[in-house]
This record gives structure tokens, sequence and C-alpha cells, in this order.
């Protein structure tokens, strides 16, 4: 039987935390005077806690010292994290587990690629963490997305080879990071945003076991 290897972001593909992200670095962004919208939000989609903040600060016309930087990234992770301690099953975006569970039980290789270093403890939160076979996170890479790093340490994880492994992502730089490995991408949000990739579904809603079966077999 083919196998292949699927990769999936987790953040605004498994789980929205974006809105935790957002009233964390908000708070942070106002407690040294900095304005902070949805709309920059958008723009840290996909992007690792210290670009974040280099972005918030530069946004802001800030500087500050190499010591008051790593304080604001301890406190912007312990303020995400609160909401992070009260999260549960409930907010698994709709039509995951079936992806999930389809893939589990006709045994195609399951991994997470993901920049955040909060990535195990929300899956465990979430109740996922035994569906996935690799657990690819912010603490394994040393390049962001659009580097295709994480999502070839997964294919190798998986033992599979990058042309047959498809990633789910829900961001411009991870669409990228998927073709720059050489794997088939898919867009998850909107199609205008998200239109380098192979394909695009608003959300796992609108993906069939019909279309999976499909990549399997490809
Ligand atoms: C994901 C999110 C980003 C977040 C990054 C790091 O890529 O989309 O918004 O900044 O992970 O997350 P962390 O949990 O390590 O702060
Ligand atoms: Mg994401």
């Amino acid at each position: 039987m083919n196998t292949k290897g699927f990769i999936f972001d987790l953040d605004g593909v498994i789980v929205d935390t974006a809105k935790y992200h957002f009233l964390a670095w908000k708070k942070l962004a106002n407690s040294i005077d900095v304005d902070f919208t949805e709309t920059q939000n958008e723009q840290l989609k996909g992007v690792s806690r210290v670009k974040s903040l280099e972005k918030i600060l530069s946004w802001g016309n800030k500087t500050i010292s190499e010591d008051e930087f790593m304080a604001l990234m301890a406190k912007k992770n312990d303020d995400y994290l609160s909401y992070i301690d009260k999260m549960g099953e409930s907010e698994i975006l709709p039509d995951v587990p079936k992806i999930l569970n389809h893939l589990n039980e006709s045994n195609q290789g399951v991994a997470l690629g993901s920049a955040s270093k909060n990535a195990r403890k929300i899956l465990q939160k979430v109740n996922l963490i035994s569906n996935f076979q690799a657990i690819v996170d912010g603490n394994d890479v040393s390049k962001a997305k659009p580097d295709p790093e994480v999502f070839l340490i997964g294919a190798k994880a998986l033992n599979q080879k990058p042309e047959n492994c498809i990633v789910f992502e829900d961001s411009v730089a991870g669409v990228q990071a998927a073709n720059n490995a050489n794997m088939i991408s898919i867009g998850i949000g909107d199609k205008t945003v998200l239109s380098e990739a192979d394909y695009v579904f608003k959300d796992f809603t609108e993906i069939s076991i019909e279309f999976i079966e499909e990549l399997i077999k490809k």
C-alpha cells in the first residue's frame, strides 16, 4: 500500500491560537507604549517569537537592551501560556480530527511542523499528541519558514522523501517553506493570500476523504 507523509502546521491549522498570541503581544506592546493592531498580528503568523518581538519594536521605533528583550520575550510567553493552560479539545478546528484519524487508520505518516516552542504543550492540551508519529517544533529548528528546514526534518522523521510529503499550512511563509522543500502544499485559509499553494481550502470541512485518498495514490 502507498504511504505518504502528511505534515501539519499547528497555529491556524489545528488550533486557532492566533487570538491568544494577539492578546499577549498586545498587552506586551501596550506596556511599552507601542500600538498593536489585528492587522499587525496577521503579519506575525508563522513568524518565530524572537522575530515577532523584533517586528513589534521596529513598528514602535523602540530600541532596547538585550536583557530587556529577553525579559519581554519571557513576559509575553508567560501571558500566552495562561491562555494555553485553559485550552481543551473544544478548541480543535472543525474536521481536523476526522482527517487525522483517517490518516492514522490508513497507516499514513503524520508529523507536526511548527515554529512554536509551545507545540507539544498545546497538542497535549487538546489531546491530539498521540495522532502524531513525529513532532518538529521551534525547539528543533535553526532556520525559520520560508526555509524548508522544519518540513525536511519532519519528512526524515517519517522516513519519507520530500516529494512524497504533503504540508497543511495557513501562513504564506509556511506555504513557501513547503514549496521550497519540494512537497505538495495545501493552504488553509484565503485563496488570494495563499495563492502560491498547490491547493487551498477555507478549512478542513472543505477537505474530503476522497481528496485525501487521491493524494495518497499520487
Ligand atoms: C507560530 C505562530 C506564530 C508564533 C510562532 C512561535 O508560527 O503562527 O504567531 O509567533 O509559532 O510560537 P511560540 O509559541 O514559540 O511563541
Ligand atoms: Mg500557522
